[in-house]
């Protein structure tokens, strides 16, 4: 019977509630499918495990069953795991995370397109992902005539919604009721070349509206679940983080005092991971107050800033928060009301916007050549680990960027600034500022010889640096007309051919 106090208030959407088994029967083989999630926040918690369970009976069969899986960003073990487990992606995009996925894309078994994170909805707009044809979207609850309170993330949500051919919507009561008013949901994008201007001045600044839409009609189930949000925990902040905070925060300072930034700095992005939490926990011992944040994603130190005072508001389009600190967030939701605004990625993520409000952004890297090239992504060039995220969509259009990353890895034997990057995410036109626990090389106005002897004596760890600075120095002397951004080229990736082969660099 239609229960006008559930989470479900729509009559017509109530009538189609399901078991995820039967809403999983829609899925079909080869179907490109937009699921829901982000950095682990808001994905659907049921329909993919049916559909991993039909994936396998096909597979026992000897059918062949596998899908095209669109996302925000990273999901949890009940989207990437389960499906991956079961044999059952053939194509992903935009991110990931999950380790058999990450395997599987490594073994050339899933055909992964690593995209910047603001790209993909527009990129399925004009067709490129060809047919999206369904949605499996998490809400909050549902209102009538198909307005939808998001969950915890928004992602890429609006555009699954407005192309599916069908949508299947998870409504979790884990996720607070209260979210309603947390989002921002732009209904503004238009194809080239009739777009408009993105209006958008202020972090905080709402610009669409506070609910998702769906066309009723293409609702062609409704499940209930009660399931957390994967818990996104850190390790405690340690020395090597802390020192790279501690450069960084230096730095910033130093740029006020330079008048190059204001005394509340400009809105911050911080990607997730150790640093960026060291970072945020630097922030709040700094004396920058009335900061704010235009970001992907709130991690716990950004929400623990919000809370000490010292940051004034967060955009972003998702949270990613450990178990504990999401448990005390949907506790006490309603106080961060007007503080926190959660937008569609295309948004969060914008070049236009990014540009105009000045964004610095925090970003960590596998590594960054003598040069200022910066590998985000690749092993030796070949073995994806992530993905290059949100991270292009910031460092390219930002007032300052900083790439973050310890100076070795795998306990020292690899050396995190290296000749020659095998992989280029982030082009030297791009790199501004490279912190390691060594120091901070500020490369922004400086010519790639410079450079180099910046990188070097500030950011390269001393077992490496000499080796560094004589591989510079031969570079220059062998090629005298070619004097740029000198190289060996029969030697420039020797230190990754060495470490492809297990031995150290
Ligand atoms: N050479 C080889 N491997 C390296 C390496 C190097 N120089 N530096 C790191 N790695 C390996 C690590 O050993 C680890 O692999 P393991 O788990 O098998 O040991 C893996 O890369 C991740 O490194 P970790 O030390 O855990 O770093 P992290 O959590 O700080 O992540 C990135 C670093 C670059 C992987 C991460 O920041 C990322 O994915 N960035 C791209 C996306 C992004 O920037 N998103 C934010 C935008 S909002």
């Amino acid at each position: 019977m239609f229960d006008p106090m559930s989470r479900i208030t729509d009559p017509v959407l109530a009538s189609k509630v399901t078991t995820p088994e039967r809403a999983a029967e829609l899925i079909r083989p080869g179907d490109t499918v937009g699921m829901s999630g982000f950095t682990g926040a808001g994905y659907p918690k049921a329909v993919p495990s049916a559909l991993a369970e039909r994936i396998e009976a096909a597979h026992d069969a000897g059918e062949d069953f596998r899908i095209n899986l669109l996302t925000g960003a990273s999901t949890g073990d009940e989207v990437d795991g389960v499906l991956a487990r079961a044999h059952g992606i053939a194509k992903r995009a935009p991110f990931l995370s999950d380790p058999t996925l990450r395997r599987q894309v490594n073994a050339g078994e899933v055909e992964y397109t690593d995209t910047h994170l603001s790209h993909l909805a527009q990129q399925v707009w004009f067709g490129f992902h060809g047919k999206l044809d369904v949605a499996v979207v998490e809400v909050a609850a549902i209102l009538p005539n198909g307005l939808l309170v998001p969950s915890s993330s928004v992602g890429n949500n609006k555009t699954w919604l407005d192309l599916a051919d069908r949508v299947i919507l998870e409504v979790n009561e884990w996720q607070p009721r209260a979210y309603e008013g947390f989002h921002d949901v732009y209904y503004g994008t238009r194809r080239p070349p009739y777009r408009m201007p993105i209006e958008l001045r202020d972090p905080l600044q709402r610009i669409g509206d506070p609910y998702l839409r769906v066309d009723p009609a293409k609702v062609a189930a409704v499940v209930r679940t009660n399931a957390p949000d994967r818990d996104n925990s850190f390790s405690p902040v340690d020395q090597t983080s802390q020192d790279m905070a501690g450069h960084l925060i230096d730095f910033l300072r130093h740029e006020v005092r330079a008048g190059r930034l204001p005394e509340n700095l400009l809105p911050l992005q911080a990607g997730v991971g150790n640093v960026a939490n060291a970072v945020l926990a630097g922030l709040a011992e700094a004396e920058f107050e009335h900061m704010t944040s235009y970001t992907e994603v709130i991690q716990d130190n950004l929400l623990a800033l919000l809370d000490s005072g010292k940051l004034d508001s967060i955009s972003a389009t998702s949270f990613s928060l450990s178990r504990e600190r999401a448990k005390q967030f949907n506790a006490e939701i309603e106080k961060y009301k007007g503080r926190i605004l959660l937008r569609t990625q295309e948004m969060s993520n914008h070049p236009e916007i990014v540009r105009r409000l000045g964004v610095i952004a925090i970003n960590g890297m596998v590594e960054a050549d003598i040069y200022g090239h910066v590998n985000s992504t690749e092993v030796n060039g070949s073995t994806m680990i992530n993905g290059i995220g949100g991270s292009g969509d910031f460092a390219r259009n930002a007032y300052l960027n900083f790439f973050v990353s310890p100076s070795t890895a795998k306990g020292g034997s690899l050396s995190s600034i290296v000749p020659m990057v095998p992989h280029v995410d982030h082009t030297e036109h791009d790199v501004q500022v490279l912190v390691t626990e060594q120091g901070i090389a500020d490369l922004r106005a400086t010519a790639p010889n410079e450079r180099a002897r910046r990188i070097i004596s500030h950011c390269a760890h001393p077992d490496f640096r000499d080796r560094l600075l004589d591989y510079h120095d031969r570079a220059w002397r062998e090629n005298p007309t070619a004097r740029h951004a000198p190289h060996i080229l029969a030697e420039a990736l020797s230190w990754h051919q060495r470490a492809q082969a297990g031995r150290p660099m």
